[in-house]
């Protein structure tokens, strides 16, 4: 029998090297380089996966054809129970023999939807579901499944980490869904990475999308955000999966979102709302109000954005806090909000308001965990920077939204009207909105109107400044 070869992978960036090696010169990470097989079984082998799946004629030829002559499939879609998570999934639930990343920092609640998902499937619409847990026992699924009310005899699990194994038995067992929870702890004997490397994780669900895509099996895989270390992420799933899903929150607010980043079959940016109680998720159908804060009176270094999120109006609080440096680097961080932008609104608000934040460190957070994506946001981190800035607080019932130029211009948005009749149903009586958004309509006019409203209209950050002479306490 001829020796087996081996080769040196790090498994953080792929790099090959002969001999192993402590730091990888291609991360500049340290302790990622393992030993693995150099053998053509070091990759996921389709051919032996389609067996695996009973797929024939894989291996004729396939025809080309005219793209007029392609026959239509109708995407045929099966409800989750939850009509937000349909939603998000792009209107109408899961769709048959696709595959879902669900992407979450670990504890926020993604084994949890997933075992009310799986229950709802094969109660509501009969389905054939199996549960296949790594992280946890069957006991404690079973303890917590009964804790959440669910029937555990219509639930099928499978206590596997093996993806050969998983895919044998379910080749016998025939699901129409199946979850994996989780992906970090999976692994393929086809190569010799430790369970949550990049490599293990790439050719884990590669493999099972082959297999659920051959099979019509609508898969879930769950997946860990991790910090830096040897255990890779969701990210570097992404391309390979049809939709992702990302729960977003903090372990400390009862309040979670599920977010579409990537969806073949429908839109992206569209959230869902979660309330997390006694009895697992619940959905919140109205969840505009359902992230903000009160306060008895109002603080500096905060302000109220209304953002639009799909189809979701979110009233959201952007908090700043603006403070003397005393090193030579002052530091720019923001969480929930994207780090280049607001370093871009930084060097605008000191060109063209004169404001001095060279010797300052700015911090800017999304309160709830939430995560902002659209520039209409601008707005709120610019009047917070400002708030904390002159240590003035914003007046109670103010919204801001709107987009900052590099000329300092504020730019028009997308939806305004709707925004603003969202928030005064709200309870909201100030706006500071781009002059390109006067509201025009007889529907928000008579809002406006009927609830005493105040607009102010800027067009840049010197009108938006002198509104806020009159605006701040
Ligand atoms: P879990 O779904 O296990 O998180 P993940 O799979 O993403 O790691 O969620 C665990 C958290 O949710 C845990 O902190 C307890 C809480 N929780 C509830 O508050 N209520 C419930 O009914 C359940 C099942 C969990
Ligand atoms: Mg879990």
């Amino acid at each position: 029998m001829a020796k087996s070869k081996t080769k040196h992978v790090c498994s953080n960036c792929d790099k090959v090297y002969v001999k192993w090696q402590g730091k990888c010169s291609g991360c500049q990470k340290f302790g990622t380089i393992e030993e693995v097989a150099d053998s053509p079984t070091g990759k996921v082998d389709k051919a032996e996966i389609l067996s695996h799946s009973g797929y024939a004629g894989r291996t004729e030829l396939a025809e080309i054809q005219k793209l007029s002559d392609v026959k239509d499939t109708d995407i045929m879609r099966s409800s989750t129970g939850f009509n937000e998570l349909d939603r998000v999934m792009g209107g109408g639930g899961v769709v048959t023999g696709s595959v879902t990343l669900l992407g979450g920092d670990p504890g926020i609640g993604k084994s949890t939807i997933l075992i009310q998902t799986v229950a709802n499937m094969s109660t509501i619409n009969n389905k054939k579901t199996l549960y296949v847990t790594g992280e946890e026992s069957p006991s404690q699924v079973k303890i917590r499944a009964e804790r959440l009310g669910l029937d555990t005899e219509k639930i099928s699990i499978l206590s596997e980490t093996n993806i050969e194994n998983i895919i044998s038995q379910a080749q016998k067992f025939k699901p129409e869904i199946l979850i994996i929870d989780s992906i970090q702890i999976m692994f393929t004997s086809t190569n010799s990475s430790n369970p949550g490397s990049k490599r293990q994780l790439e050719d884990t669900t590669k493999t099972l999308t082959i297999f659920s895509k051959m099979n019509n099996i609508s898969t879930f895989i769950i997946g860990h955000v991790t910090k830096e270390g040897s255990i890779a992420g969701p990210k570097v799933l992404e391309h390979i999966v049809d939709t992702v899903l990302y729960f977003e929150g903090e372990q400390d607010s009862r309040f979670r979102i599920i977010r579409s980043t990537k969806n073949r079959f429908g839109e992206v940016n569209e959230i869902a709302v979660f309330e997390m109680g006694e009895t697992g998720l619940k959905e919140v159908s109205n969840p505009s109000a359902v992230f903000l804060t009160k306060y008895e009176n109002p603080i500096s270094g905060s302000s109220l954005i209304i953002s639009r999120e799909g189809t979701r109006n979110l009233m959201i609080e952007v908090q700043a806090l603006v403070a003397e440096s005393t090193s030579e680097y002052p530091q720019r961080r923001g969480i929930g909000v994207d780090r280049d932008r607001l370093e871009l609104m930084i060097n605008v608000l000191q060109k063209k308001l004169g404001i001095k934040l060279w010797n300052q460190s700015v911090f800017v957070s999304v309160v709830g965990g939430v995560k902002v994506v659209e520039t209409a946001a601008d707005m709120g981190i610019v009047l917070s920077i400002l708030s904390s800035y002159y240590d003035k607080a914003l007046p109670d019932g103010l919204v801001v939204f709107g987009e900052l130029g590099l000329a300092g211009e504020i730019r028009k948005i997308q939806s305004a009207e709707e925004r603003m009749r969202e928030a005064i149903k709200q309870g909201m009586t100030k706006f500071i909105i781009p002059k390109g958004n006067k509201p025009v309509g007889k529907k928000v006019l008579q809002d406006i109107k009927d609830n005493n409203v105040k607009v102010y209209e800027v067009n840049d950050l010197y009108e938006l400044n002198d509104a806020l002479t009159e605006l701040f306490e």
